[in-house]
């Protein structure tokens, strides 16, 4: 048995937030921003819209085109670190939307990863048999979490949200493997630090801007691009493959040179490596599901295809995982 992706489905905001938009907001370039991001552009959510509204709308078409039921449906798990609420699980709120009444549904929190550890955890539960369908869904809405004058930070992110179906299917084709991995000390390497039960809400924390993302950005490079590499070859080695038998390769899209850097280091080349990060900026737990989405309808994956899937988030976490389209 193997966990089989029979649906995919994505949703991004219609307003596009350019860098000649952010140049009237901070002090950047498009030319700096290009140079060293390979961001153009990134969508924001409409104010009416929260996470779980991007993520049903994901979801609903995972399952449209697996043309499976919301009630056929055993467990959803969703990676988002920009839920609805601190809690309950944003996840929930997609069952409710989509009327999925005979599924469990929670959060995932790994950050960048956490689609991959969704994932992880899904195929866990339907290869020791509970249950045979599981939604995993990777959405965020991350221009509510940075502080839109740190120039740092703003110019990286962006909101939407990706979804997978997965059916325990008999045959070769599935999740081969999935690899994770976790390194607590360089949490405030990139972490948001308001509010939780080390900085709970007040005044003071909103003046110093403590709900906002917190990053060393050349820090979180240098562990990026060999967190990605080190977990890709791991995922290869582990099923006794190459590069080379590499069909398409869906790296979480944080930044144009941290892929390419990693895609170098792993001897992978531009047609083997699916990049959509100028369109979209990091999208952090949702880069992913968007990109197999695209991928997948750009005619790129076909049946018996290898993919390769790697991310790295705060956490720090990171992780990977091999399928057979
Ligand atoms: N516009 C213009 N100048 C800027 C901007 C901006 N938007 N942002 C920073 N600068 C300036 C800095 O202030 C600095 O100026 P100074 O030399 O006068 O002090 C200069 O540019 C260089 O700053 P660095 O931080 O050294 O620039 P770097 O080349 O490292 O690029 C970047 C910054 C793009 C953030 C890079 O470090 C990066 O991509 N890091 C990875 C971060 C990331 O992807 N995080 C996402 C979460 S983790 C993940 O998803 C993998």
């Amino acid at each position: 048995m193997k966990s089989r992706i029979i649906g995919t489905g994505s949703y991004l905001p219609e307003h596009i937030r350019t860098n000649y938009d952010l140049e009237k907001m901070v002090d950047t370039s498009h030319d700096w921003i290009v140079a060293r991001t390979g961001i153009e552009e990134r969508r924001i959510a409409a104010d009416s819209q929260c996470t779980s509204d991007l993520a049903t709308i994901a979801a609903q078409r995972a399952l449209d085109m697996a043309g499976v039921a919301a009630d056929d449906i055993d467990l959803i798990i969703m990676g988002t670190i920009t839920g609805d609420y601190p809690w309950p699980a944003t996840a929930c709120v997609v069952q409710a939307n989509l009327g999925a009444n005979k599924a469990f549904a929670y959060d995932v929190s790994a950050a960048c990863s956490g689609f991959l550890f969704a994932l992880s955890s899904a195929n866990d539960f339907l290869m020791s048999g509970r249950g045979k369908r599981a939604l995993v869904i990777g959405a965020e809405i991350f221009s509510r979490a940075i502080d839109w004058t740190d120039r740092n930070t703003c110019v990286l992110f962006g909101d939407g949200a990706g979804a997978v179906l997965l059916e325990a299917q008999e045959g070769d084709s599935g999740v081969l493997s999935c690899h994770l991995h976790s390194d607590g000390k360089y949490l405030e390497l990139l972490y948001q630090p308001g509010f939780g039960s080390r900085n709970p809400a007040s005044i003071e924390g909103i003046e110093a801007k403590l709900p906002f993302l917190k990053m060393q950005g050349n820090e979180v490079f240098k562990v990026a691009v060999r967190s990605l590499t080190q977990v890709s070859k791991e995922a290869l080695t582990a099923n006794g493959y190459t590069s080379a038998d590499v069909a398409q390769f869906i790296p979480h899209q944080a930044n144009l040179r941290i892929l390419e850097a990693t895609t170098k280091r792993l001897g992978l080349t531009k047609e083997q490596s699916f990049i959509n990060v100028h369109k979209y900026g990091n999208t952090s737990g949702a880069t992913i599901p968007i990109a197999l989405d695209e991928a997948y309808h750009q005619g790129l994956l076909k049946e018996g295809d290898l993919i390769l899937s790697a991310a790295f988030g705060g956490g720090f976490t990171w992780a990977s995982t091999l399928i057979r389209w």
